[in-house]
């Protein structure tokens, strides 16, 4: 087995430190890389990617804000061709389904020199407990431009499961998985999912993009407004509201439900909080 060190970029995220989590309980080595790692990791300034990437056999790409962000292809290409001249053995790239901006990314990772695997995920039920939906939860009320569109949200173990498959794996090279859920929820029914196994009222407001971007602007400032209302308007068409069987083709198991994730959230006390 090859000993390179296996680099998790968002490691201290919802997905990356599941990964480096298991990666680590098998016994393999792992580079952590973040804005806070050393060395430190940052997408703003790429030239401090040629140190964190050299040495590295296998590299997990979770780029931060969103693939969806204009920047992304760009910062996407200039990774790839540093991993290519560092070596990098295969790179698996975590991806957002129905994004435009994300298949740009994906197309520039499987046109690159380095081996890869995609990984096509939906929306993290994950969003509900550590995300930006945590303190809407905690207030009660989840206020998104959703309408009553249907989404597929998948596990964030799931994905870390099948990151970890591809990052260790030889057969996944080339692939790119639909990662989703077993079940096409509502927001109004994760809600409503939610409220049942927290034992507190939640409730979905559909709500116009303008009055999402409205409240986000005070929130988060413009920048992340124009960002994720436009994400929201561009996947939020139903576009998604289909499953994938990436969870099953790459693990042999069906994906975890989301009343399953809302029981252990609650079971462990992150709903509880203030
Ligand atoms: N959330 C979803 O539902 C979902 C679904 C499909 C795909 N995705 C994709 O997943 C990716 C991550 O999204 P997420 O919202 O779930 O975030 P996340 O992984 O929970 O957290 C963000 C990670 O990025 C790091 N980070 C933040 N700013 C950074 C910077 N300037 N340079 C380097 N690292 C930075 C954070 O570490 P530090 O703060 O420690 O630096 C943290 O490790 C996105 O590319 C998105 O397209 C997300």
């Amino acid at each position: 087995m090859d000993r390179s060190p296996i680099l998790v970029i968002g490691a201290t995220g919802k997905t990356g430190r599941r990964i480096v989590s298991r990666l680590t309980g098998f016994g393999l080595p792992v580079r952590e890389a973040s804005r806070g790692s050393v060395p430190p990791f940052d997408w703003t300034d790429p030239s401090s990617w040629p140190e964190v990437l050299r040495g590295a056999g296998a590299v997990y790409v979770s780029f931060f804000p969103d693939l969806a962000a204009p920047g992304a292809p760009a910062a996407i290409e200039t990774l790839t061709e540093c991993a290519a001249d560092a070596g990098v053995e295969r790179l698996v790239l975590l991806s957002g389904r129905g994004e435009h901006n994300a298949r740009r990314c994906e197309t520039i990772v499987s046109e690159s020199r380095v081996d890869h695997t995609l990984l096509r995920a939906s929306w993290f039920a994950q969003n509900f407990s550590e995300g930006h939906l945590l303190h809407p939860v905690l207030e009660g009320v989840i206020a998104l431009p959703a309408g009553d569109v249907k989404e597929p949200f998948v596990d964030a173990d799931d994905v870390a499961d099948v990151a970890v498959a591809a990052l260790t794996e030889d057969h996944h090279l080339g692939r790119c998985y639909e990662l989703t859920g077993p079940r096409l929820v509502t927001f109004a029914e994760a809600a409503a999912e939610i409220s049942l196994a927290a034992g507190r009222d939640v409730e979905y407001v559909g709500i116009s993009a303008e009055r999402f971007r409205a409240a986000l602007t005070q929130d988060a400032g413009p920048e992340f407004a124009d960002l994720f209302t436009g994400l929201c308007e561009e996947v939020f068409d139903g576009r998604n509201a289909s499953l994938g069987s990436g969870v099953r083709q790459a693990l042999g198991r069906e994906p975890r439900d989301f009343t399953d994730f809302c029981r252990a959230t609650a079971a462990s006390g992150t709903w509880t909080a203030r």
